[in-house]
């Protein structure tokens, strides 16, 4: 066989590099974009009748004790029957009367490979917190818009966002200190910011169409948010564009104020209860509550990622109601210090009162262009972790990953139905 003739390599070599290129490119772009993952599915096994409970508990500022990524290295991992102990729930109604519904878990082993150590061993000295980062979102320009919109008060003190139309998450220990529901769960309210209607009823009857106009807007309110994306360029930059957001405000703007809706039900994971899960409490810091009325206000999805360190922008957003600037959202982001598949450490400035914020990162969506947030996690708060279960404690700001199994009962406690919640 001669040579080769030139003009039928030539197309061959174009072609390979053309592929190299496309697939260096979807290696770069995948990192941005949101992974589909397959998950389990939680189903409902049998719900029995419980007494009432006794609503006597009191809320906790702060928790202590918490056995942190530390400590639950020690632990060995949960089986499929302790995971459907964890799992199984407690609801409870607006009348008061409570049941207790356990479940099973299926399909486990097909999920997408979720690593069981994704944390590095570094250990960090104890990392300064500095100077507060937090930024009031004083205008209703952008707090009764999304995304910050999706951030609601919790009656008993806390933050929660919502993740449906009706259906907020917030942490568990806003309701319930692990033995007992907190005084107030019985008359349970979430506060969502609004502004202070003139329109009144005239607005209402136009809900089909702003929806529609609420779309349009958004390019223009997003460059408004740069403050909040940008947040990887340091804080100068950040700081300017959070003042230049303040002094914009338009005349007529009054502090928008909370409009309380009722909770028609709470469900809370037995794993968040003592006595159950052991060392693995903390992981199980989450409740859904059901509002009466869906308040119209956009919610924020759900979304699983295997690392939120690994992420080129491993930053991670919450907005809560912090205790120390009442009737204010306020907006913070930061970076990842740690994480465990069920926990993540880091060093957002927080106070009491922003517990139970949904954390959030943004992602492209699969073949699409658009960027688009999705809650990764329940901000637990401030706490005293058991670093090596010896008793040694160390405060760290903790939040609660979704995993593709918190995801399956989430999505199962939101549309009541598991068949609905098998890709994340
Ligand atoms: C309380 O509410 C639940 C759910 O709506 C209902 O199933 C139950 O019968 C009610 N119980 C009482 C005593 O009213
Ligand atoms: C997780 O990491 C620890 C420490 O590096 C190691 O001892 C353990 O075997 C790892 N576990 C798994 C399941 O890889």
């Amino acid at each position: 066989m001669g040579p080769i003739p030139l003009c039928v390599l030539l197309p061959v070599m174009v072609l390979t590099a053309v592929v190299a290129v496309t697939a260096e490119e979807n290696t770069i772009d995948d990192q941005y974009t949101w992974p589909q993952w397959k998950v389990p599915l939680v189903r409902k096994r049998h719900t029995v009748p419980l007494s009432s409970p006794s609503f006597a508990a009191h809320p906790q500022p702060e928790l202590s004790g918490t056995c942190g990524i530390e400590c639950q290295r020690h632990i060995p991992s949960p089986s499929l029957n302790d995971l459907e102990q964890f799992l199984s729930y407690e609801t409870v109604y607006e009348n008061g009367t409570r049941t207790y519904t356990s479940v099973s878990v299926h399909g486990l082993n097909e999920v997408t490979v979720w690593p069981r150590n994704t944390s590095s061993r570094s250990r960090h000295k104890r990392e300064v917190y500095g100077t507060d980062t937090r930024f009031t979102i004083a205008d209703k320009q952008y707090s009764t818009k999304y995304p910050f919109s999706t951030s609601v008060k919790i009656s008993t003190g806390c933050s929660g966002v919502l993740v449906s139309p009706k259906h907020v998450l917030t942490a568990a220990h806003c309701i319930h200190d692990g033995k007992d529901y907190l005084d107030g769960v019985q008359k349970l309210r979430v506060g969502i910011l609004k502004e202070k209607s003139r329109r009144g009823k005239g607005g209402r009857g136009k809900g089909g169409k702003e929806r529609g106009k609420r779309r349009k807007g958004d390019k223009v309110k997003e460059e408004g948010l740069e403050m909040e994306e940008n947040g990887g360029r340091g804080e100068r930059k950040g700081r300017g564009k959070g003042k230049k957001i303040r002094s914009r405000r338009s005349v007529d703007s009054g502090k928008p104020s909370f409009k309380w809706t009722r909770v028609k039900k709470t469900q809370i994971p037995k794993g968040w209860f003592k006595g159950v899960s052991d060392g693995l409490t903390a992981d199980y810091d989450y409740a859904v509550l059901e509002l009466k009325r869906a308040p119209k206000v956009n919610h924020m999805d759900l979304g699983v990622i295997p690392s939120v360190k690994k992420l080129p922008a491993g930053r991670i957003h919450f907005s809560g109601f912090d205790d120390d600037r009442p009737g204010n959202l306020v907006y913070r982001f930061c970076s990842v210090s740690e994480e465990s598949n069920d926990l993540l450490y880091q060093y957002c400035d927080a106070k009491p009162g922003s517990s139970g914020s949904g954390v959030y990162i943004r992602l492209k969506e699969p073949g699409k262009k658009k960027w688009k947030r999705k809650i990764i996690g329940v901000f637990s708060g401030h706490q005293w972790v058991d670093v090596n279960g010896d008793g040694m404690q160390q405060d760290y700001n903790v939040a609660v990953r979704i995993t593709p199994l918190k995801y399956a009962q989430i999505c199962y406690w939101v549309h009541g139905d598991s068949s609905e919640c098998q890709v994340a």
